[in-house]
C-alpha cells in the first residue's frame, strides 16, 4: 500500500492536494453500504472518507457510525475517516465531535451570507473546543439539499460562488475546508440516472476559487458528473469529492435484485449480497477515477 498507516485526515488531504488527486467521500446508512465502501477502498488500497448526514446518522446512530470506522482502523490499520456531513445545528456538530468524527461539515449554505459566516464561526469554536484536531468544513452557495432522484433542478441552483465570496468566508471563519458552488448539484435528475445528461462543472471558477481561498476544497453533489469534468476539477483544486445518490440508487437496485432472485429467502445476508456488490462497484469506479493522475 502506497499510503502510510495511521496518517491523519489532514495529512491524507495534504498529500492528495500535492499529487492533484482527490479522496473519495461516500455516504452510508447501513452496514451493507459501509462494508461495500470499505471493501472497494481496500481493494484499490486507497484512503477513503465515509460520511453520514444528519438523517443518515439518526438512522445509524452517531456513536455506532464512529464505532464502525474505529473497528476498520483497529483491525486493518486502515486510513478511513468519518465525516459528519451537512450538519445544521451546533448541538449535532458537538455530538459528532464528541463521538470522535474526523471532520464536521457545518452547512449554513441556506442562510444569508453574513449569517452563514456568523454561525459557522460559532460552530468552529464549539467543535474545536472538543477536539482541536478535527477538520471543519464550511459551505457557500446553494446546490440543493437532497441526495435523491429529483424532478427538476432546485430553484437557485446554478449560481456560482465568486472568488471574492470564498476569500471573505475563509478569512472570516477560518474553516479548514471549503465547499463552493461551481456548477455542482445534490441529487440526480432522472435523465442523469439514465445517463443522457451529465452534470458539468465550471473548471475555471474552481481554479479561481482555489487561488482565492488557499485551503482544501470539497466538491459536493458528485453523482452523475461527467468523468472528464471530475478529473479537471480535481486538477483545478478539489481535494475531496462527495458521492451519495449513485450509492443509494445502486443499493436500492441491489436490494430489489436480491429480493427478486430469492423470493423465498429470509436470510438478510443472502438477500443483501447484490446490494453490497452494486455499491462496491460504484465506489470502485469513482475512487479509481478520483485517484488517477
Ligand atoms: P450526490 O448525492 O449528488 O452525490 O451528493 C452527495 C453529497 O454531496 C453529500 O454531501
Amino acid at each position: 500500500m502506497e499510503i502510510e498507516l495511521m496518517m491523519s485526515l489532514r495529512d491524507v488531504l495534504k498529500r492528495a492536494e500535492a499529487n492533484k488527486v482527490a479522496v473519495g467521500h461516500f455516504n452510508f446508512s447501513d452496514l451493507v453500504a459501509f462494508n461495500a465502501i470499505v471493501a472497494a477502498a481496500r481493494d484499490k488500497e486507497l484512503p477513503v472518507m465515509v460520511g453520514v448526514s444528519e438523517g443518515e446518522r439518526e438512522f445509524t446512530g452517531v456513536c455506532q457510525a464512529a464505532a464502525l470506522v474505529k473497528a476498520i482502523r483497529d483491525e486493518y490499520n486502515y486510513p478511513i475517516f468519518l465525516n459528519a456531513d451537512h450538519t445544521h445545528s451546533i448541538a449535532h456538530a458537538e455530538e459528532a465531535a464528541k463521538a470522535g468524527f474526523d471532520e464536521v461539515i457545518f452547512d449554513g449554505s441556506a442562510l444569508p451570507f453574513d449569517e452563514n459566516i456568523k454561525q459557522t464561526r460559532r460552530a468552529i469554536e464549539a467543535i474545536k473546543s472538543i477536539n482541536p484536531a478535527i477538520l471543519v468544513e464550511g459551505e457557500i452557495g446553494w446546490i440543493g439539499a437532497s441526495s435523491a432522484v429529483i424532478e427538476k433542478v432546485p430553484e437557485g441552483v446554478g449560481v456560482l460562488t465568486t472568488p471574492e465570496e470564498a476569500r471573505q468566508f475563509v478569512d472570516a471563519t477560518k474553516v479548514d475546508v471549503l465547499a463552493p458552488a461551481v456548477g455542482n448539484m445534490h441529487g440526480m435528475l432522472a435523465s442523469m440516472v439514465h445517463g443522457d445528461v451529465q452534470k458539468r462543472l465550471n473548471i475555471d471558477r474552481i481554479a479561481e476559487i482555489k487561488a482565492a481561498a488557499k485551503i482544501f476544497m470539497t466538491l459536493h453533489g458528485g453523482s452523475g458528473t461527467n468523468d472528464d469534468d471530475f478529473k479537471r476539477a480535481i486538477k483545478a483544486g478539489m481535494t475531496i469529492v462527495h458521492v451519495n445518490t449513485e450509492i443509494r440508487i445502486a443499493w436500492r437496485r441491489g436490494v430489489e435484485a436480491g429480493l427478486a432472485a430469492e423470493p423465498n429467502e429470509v436470510a438478510p445476508y443472502k438477500i443483501l449480497k447484490p446490494a453490497f456488490e452494486a455499491v462496491k462497484k460504484v465506489v470502485s469506479s469513482r475512487i479509481e477515477l478520483f485517484s488517477s493522475k
